[in-house]
């Protein structure tokens, strides 16, 4: 079980793979008042840049599980440049049955909620490692704006408008579930940028060196498209962010 390997050329220079910049990831550390020791399970880590920073910033400990081989790779790395090799570590696996051992203080799932089948099933998957009084983070794209055509609908990576849900929308769900929002953390253009352009330079370097490789037709088309599309519809049409949550 591994990500398919065109996720890793397109997120190849990225540390963060959602559309967060290293402030803004800074910030949400910093907002839900993390202490040293504390426990943190993040589903869906990739490079765990998340964990690493935060072990780094505020002494929490942390396991990170992921699909990807490489990422958790990378996640490694980081974890031993920044001197944290000791209190986080990574796990390979399908995170969608992932539970935690011992109760955790915060879980969290950032930019993955398709692993629970959505937002309130990911917010269940999470409560199973979850301490009484625990933090939950959860990822969660929305729309800004109301898609004007099903092209715009398309080019957000959604198949319907039903897709998404709206920001008061997300946070009717988490009232639904019984859940206080305590604070959040929410993209803006400039970081939709540092995750999306920062893909086509990664793409257009590993053409320029792969042009004989089997996924190059299928990238060369990727990057002849996706530009315009984000920046006719994507930019301004998705929001996403990062919402902490206490049950009440
Ligand atoms: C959008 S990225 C977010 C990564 C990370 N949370 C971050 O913000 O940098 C989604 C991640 O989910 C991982 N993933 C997808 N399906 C998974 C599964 N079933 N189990 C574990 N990881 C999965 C991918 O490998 C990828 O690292």
């Amino acid at each position: 079980m591994d990500l398919p390997r065109s996720f890793t050329i397109r997120e190849s220079s990225h540390r963060i793979l959602n559309p967060f910049t290293p402030e803004k990831l800074a910030t949400l550390g910093a907002a839900i008042g993390l202490r040293p020791g504390a426990t943190v399970l993040d589903l869906c880590c990739g490079k765990g840049e998340l964990l690493c920073t935060w072990s780094r910033d505020h002494g929490i400990a942390g396991t990170g599980v992921d699909i990807s081989t490489v990422f958790l790779a990378a996640a490694r790395e980081r974890a031993a440049e920044l001197g944290v090799g000791e209190r986080v570590r990574f796990t390979h696996g399908d995170a969608s049955t992932y539970v935690a051992g011992e109760p955790v203080d915060v879980a969290a799932c950032v930019g993955a909620t398709w692993i629970g089948g959505g937002t309130a099933g990911t917010v269940a998957l999470l409560e199973r490692s979850l301490r009484p009084g625990g933090t939950m983070l959860i990822g969660e794209v929305f729309w800004r704006a109301e898609p004007p055509s099903q092209e715009a609908v398309e080019a957000c990576h959604a198949t319907s408008r039903d897709d998404f849900g709206t920001l008061p929308g997300l946070f009717e769900v988490f009232d639904g579930l019984g859940y206080d929002v305590v604070e959040m953390v929410l993209a803006d253009e400039d970081s939709w940028d540092r995750y999306y352009a920062a893909q086509w330079r990664n793409l257009r370097t590993w053409l320029d060196a792969n042009p004989d490789d089997e996924l190059a037709p299928e990238l060369r088309a990727e990057l002849s498209r996706e530009p315009m599309r984000y920046v006719r519809f994507r930019r301004h049409l998705l929001g996403w962010g990062v919402f902490a949550l206490m049950k009440r």
